[in-house]
């Protein structure tokens, strides 16, 4: 009896190689960035495996064994990333939920046809407590694909549905990194003593409606007459049971339970926060497009979050993401056509 639930032995590599060769104009520098990318996806993990240990061995207070600042995990990540990508050539800039601005690929280093997006550590307030948290990552082609010159604020402000790829990485009681270029998605968790990520579960599809909503109901006072009455009526009998309600306060993790068991994952607006509280360039549309490939919606209650058009790098949208009926009933009650 095997507990894969695939076939084949693959590693993530391997899978993205199989991939390119269904493009035959793939030039191989795609599977550069992303080699580059699971790099630093590998030593985010570890740290994060070494952070309740980092206390033990006195280095997390400011001061470590060399002499350095340690830094948060969340600016660590973000480092990582950085230093990760910024010399591969496939890139001509970045942006990051951790820097205000675009991140400028360094002037010694050529400049590539990609864009690349991301959260570097998401769900930073469970790190002190051993709760999941995440990393997240979008992918775009810049803009002029002649170009070898620094990629600007316009190749970063792309809508979501342009996504050449989008994953992220669950650090939970096991690393998994969630994949999708589009044709699928693709569930690799991460083996230790090999140092790579195995293909685990293969073209995920998530089911139609589930039974479990996934919301920070501490701001039930705070939402709109809609929104309370969508909640109280997943409280009812009227599903046979109510719903379960389960919320991490990590969206990957979220997310990621969504996926696997569907239901609905939401961050609407409420009265402090009027376009809710994720992120779109790197938090929601990477997210959106795994729910979409697996078979689930993903809107802002009204549109297609892929659709959004982006105005500014850390601009918030409201998020109903999940099974796709659970999503359509969801958009009923906050558009008041359900009562
Ligand atoms: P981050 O740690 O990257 O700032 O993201 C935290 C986000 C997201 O992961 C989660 O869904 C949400 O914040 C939780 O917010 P509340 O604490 O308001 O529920
Ligand atoms: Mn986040
Ligand atoms: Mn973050």
């Amino acid at each position: 009896m095997s507990f894969l639930r695939v076939s084949r032995l693959v590693t993530i590599e391997r899978h993205i190689a199989e991939e390119q060769g269904f493009h035959p104009s793939a030039t191989g520098e795609y599977s550069g960035l992303l080699r580059d990318l699971t790099l630093a996806l590998r030593i985010i993990a570890r740290d994060v495996r070494r952070a309740g240990l980092n206390d033990v061995l006195g280095i997390t207070d400011s001061i470590n064994v060399h002499g350095e600042t340690v830094k948060k995990l969340d600016e660590f990540a973000n480092e990582v990333i950085f230093r990760a990508m910024d010399h591969g050539g496939h890139l001509c800039v970045m942006a990051s939920e951790e820097s205000k601005g675009i991140i400028k690929i360094p002037d010694e280093y050529a400049k590539g046809k990609y864009v690349l997006l991301f959260d570097p550590l998401d769900g930073s307030s469970n790190i002190d407590v051993n709760t999941t948290i995440g990393t997240i990552f979008s992918i775009y082609r810049r803009l002029d694909p002649q170009s070898t010159e620094d990629g600007d604020e316009r190749d970063v402000l792309q809508p979501g549905y342009k996504q050449v790829a989008a994953g992220y990485a669950c650090y939970g009681s096991a690393t998994t990194l969630v994949y999708t270029s589009g044709h699928g998605v693709d569930v690799f968790t991460y083996d230790q003593t090999i140092g790579d990520f195995l293909l685990t579960h293969e073209k995920v599809r998530m089911p139609k409606q589930g039974k479990i909503y996934s919301v920070n109901e501490g701001n039930y006072t705070l939402w709109s007459d809609g929104m309370k009455r969508y909640v109280d009526h997943l409280k009812k009998q009227e599903h046979g049971k109510p719903y379960s309600l389960r919320y991490i306060g990590t969206a990957v993790a979220d997310i990621h339970r969504t996926l696997h068991y569907g239901g609905i994952f939401m961050y609407p607006s409420d009265s402090r926060y009027p376009n809710g509280k994720l992120r779109l360039l790197y938090e929601l549309n990477p997210l959106a497009m795994i729910i979409e490939q697996a078979g689930g919606r993903a809107t802002d209650g009204m549109n297609r979050i892929l659709d959004i058009i982006p105005t500014e790098i850390h601009q918030c949208a409201q998020a109903f993401m999940g099974s796709e009926l659970d999503v359509l009933e969801a958009e009923l009650f906050v558009n008041g056509h359900h009562s």
